[in-house]
């Protein structure tokens, strides 16, 4: 298992995305969240509840939806944010790349997101934007922003990444599983980066 970590907007999810034409299996825990939510579910609307304020997800009701979800080649993005979602996969995690990103530029990139309703595909209206104006490349469908990414809720989720997922890099680092990347670069070279060290790891 490959652990992607990083703020909200540091690119986990289009590094991942990147790294599945290496055959790995890629899992935004995010994306799983949103599915769940679209699909209305009692557990949708328990998530609702906390993604819509930039809050995580009670640790006894998203580790067990991870885990189910998850196996030796994934690349994981989103999980674990906590010490006891770290826990939970304790010696099945390989490598953790950590992706360093500003609080500015962040929330610079998540006003810019926009993503495809049906696909998930993620585009930005200042650094990745779609080829035709403001449809989806793959499937045509009209991009949307998503609810928690208005300005004063990345805030709120910048604050929560600080207090309960920062911390992690160094448990991961103590454990010499932690990786550096800077990622305040272009998305291209950003993957480029991750891409490199993967290889030089021996993961590709
Ligand atoms: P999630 O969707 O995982 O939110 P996040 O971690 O805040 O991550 P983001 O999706 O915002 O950022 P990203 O790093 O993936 O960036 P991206 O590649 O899209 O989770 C949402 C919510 O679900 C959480 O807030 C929480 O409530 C809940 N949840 C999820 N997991 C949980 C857990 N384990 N426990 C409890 N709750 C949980 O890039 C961002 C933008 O920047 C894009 O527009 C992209 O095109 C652009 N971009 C990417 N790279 C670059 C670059 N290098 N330069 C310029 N622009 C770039």
């Amino acid at each position: 298992m490959i652990v992607l970590l990083g703020p909200p907007g540091a690119g986990k999810s289009t590094v991942g995305r990147y790294l599945e034409r290496f055959g790995w299996k890629f899992v935004s825990v995010g994306d799983l969240v949103r599915e769940e939510m679209k699909k209305g579910t009692q557990l949708g609307q328990i998530f609702k509840s906390y993604v819509e304020r930039g809050q995580y997800v009670p640790d006894d009701i998203i580790i067990p939806f991870v885990l189910s979800r998850v196996d030796e080649r994934t690349i994981l993005d989103g999980f674990p944010r906590t010490l006891a979602q770290a826990k939970a996969i304790e010696g099945k995690v390989h490598l953790v790349v950590y992706l360093d990103v500003s609080e500015e530029e962040c929330v610079r990139r998540l006003s810019g997101r926009r993503v495809c309703p049906k696909c998930g595909r993620v585009y930005n209206i200042y650094t990745m934007p779609p080829k035709r104006d403001m449809l989806c490349d793959v499937c045509g469908v009209k991009l949307i922003q998503r609810e928690d990414d208005r300005e004063e809720v990345v805030r709120e989720r910048f604050r929560v990444y600080m207090e309960k997922t920062a911390p992690l890099i160094e448990y991961y680092r103590e454990q010499g599983l932690l990786v550096e990347v800077d990622a305040n670069v272009p998305p291209e070279e950003e993957c480029k980066r991750v891409e490199k060290v993967l290889r030089e790891k021996g993961f590709l």
